[in-house]
């Protein structure tokens, strides 16, 4: 099997990678390299002979045509994006370039490929989206696989887009294409401007430790590395043109999830004052939805996978790795945006 996959050089699409290689898979990442980016997620595969790297944006349809043609890959495990909501707020121009025309260009050039190729049936291209095309949750219930569509950010409207995109291309072409939806993920290498690399960051820095509103939103959070396995996973077994909901089972308030950060940096790098003394209330994020929660019974009982990381254990791996890492986050705090608020409007 040859793996293409696109924006191998970020958070999750670097543990795809890595897992990957680690399973003798040979993978083409093609990436940008944007602001998000970093190679370094990457050292542990970067000389191994089964791992090709290509700078390619797919914003750029002739780059892809010609990806395609050199690395005859079976198959495509689309991750490439522009990820963060608070940046969709401030300039959603190039959510739309990149997770909407982006796709589209990706469809395009997979379907050339399979078609030339005789319409190999084994052939997949998995779409990687999120829960948040699915809208916001009140106190109860769960994101199934046939849940309305109904994302309110600038962010989940353009994945909603290329969701659509992606089904669209498997109905009226016939491309062997797949779709997930997962939760938020987290874990190593996860990039210093989200929620919970933040609040390790400033909590070592000794600054404001920032949570949204009333912190009472829930997120259910799924280490990064499960989320690899379940990709992997629907990739191998998964039924063509079926969706699949990937969830850690870990429900939380944000404002439990920043006290618990707080409480394991208390005991791995006390101080004289708790960390949970930083927590700063501030503005909420404009539109942020109240609850995420993933129903993945789907997954569970087609494809016997599950999360094999709780969240305790997850977060522990989590906050040692960057108290072990400093060097890596700390040379990403000069990237663009990091470090500020982003994604507040007057209205
Ligand atoms: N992080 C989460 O919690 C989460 C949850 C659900 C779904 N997802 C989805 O998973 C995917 C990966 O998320 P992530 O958190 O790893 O994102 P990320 O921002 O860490 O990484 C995105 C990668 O895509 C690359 N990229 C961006 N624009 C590109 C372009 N035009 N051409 C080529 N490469 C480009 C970037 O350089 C970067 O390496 C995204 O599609 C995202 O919507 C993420």
């Amino acid at each position: 099997m040859t793996l293409l996959v696109t924006g191998g050089a970020g958070f999750i699409g670097s543990a795809v990678v890595r897992t990957a290689i680690s399973r003798g898979m040979r993978v083409v990442n093609i990436d940008a390299l944007t602001y998000a980016a970093c190679l370094d997620n990457l050292s542990s595969v970067q000389d191994n002979p089964l791992y090709s790297f290509v700078k390619a944006d797919i914003r750029d349809p002739s780059a892809l045509a010609k990806i395609f043609e050199t690395h005859n890959p079976t198959a495509v495990l689309h991750l490439a994006a522009e990820s963060h909501v608070d940046r969709s707020i401030d300039g959603p121009s190039i959510f739309v370039e990149t997770n909407i025309t982006g796709t589209f260009n990706l469809l395009e050039a997979a379907r050339c490929h399979w078609e030339a190729q005789g319409h190999p049936d084994t052939f997949r291209f998995l779409h990687v989206s999120t829960d948040e095309v699915f809208g916001s949750l009140g106190a109860t219930g769960k994101f199934s696989e046939t849940t309305p569509y109904a994302p309110r950010s600038p962010y989940s409207a353009s994945k909603a887009a290329s969701d659509h995109l992606v089904r669209a291309w498997g109905e009226t072409y016939g491309l062997p294409v797949l779709l997930t939806n997962c939760s938020n993920n987290y874990g190593p290498y996860h990039f210093p401007e989200k929620l919970i690399p933040v609040v390790i960051i400033n909590a070592l820095a000794g600054t404001k430790i920032p949570v949204y509103g009333d912190g009472k939103n829930v997120r259910d959070w799924l280490f990064v590395e499960d989320h690899a396995d379940a990709l992997l996973t629907v990739l191998k077994a998964g039924k063509a043109n079926h969706s699949y909901n990937i969830g850690g089972g870990n429900e939380v308030r944000n404002i439990d999830l920043v006290k618990t950060i707080c409480a394991l940096l208390d005991e791995k790098r006390p101080k004289n004052t708790p960390y949970a003394d930083q927590i700063t209330f501030v503005s909420d994020r404009p539109g942020h939805d109240e609850r995420y929660a993933i129903d993945a019974s789907r997954i569970a009982a087609d494809l016997g996978w599950h999360p094999s990381v709780d969240l305790h254990h997850g977060l522990e791996r989590t906050v040692q790795w960057y108290l072990d890492n400093e060097d890596w986050w700390l040379a990403l705090q000069a990237r663009n945006g990091v470090g500020t608020r982003l994604g507040t409007i007057d209205r």
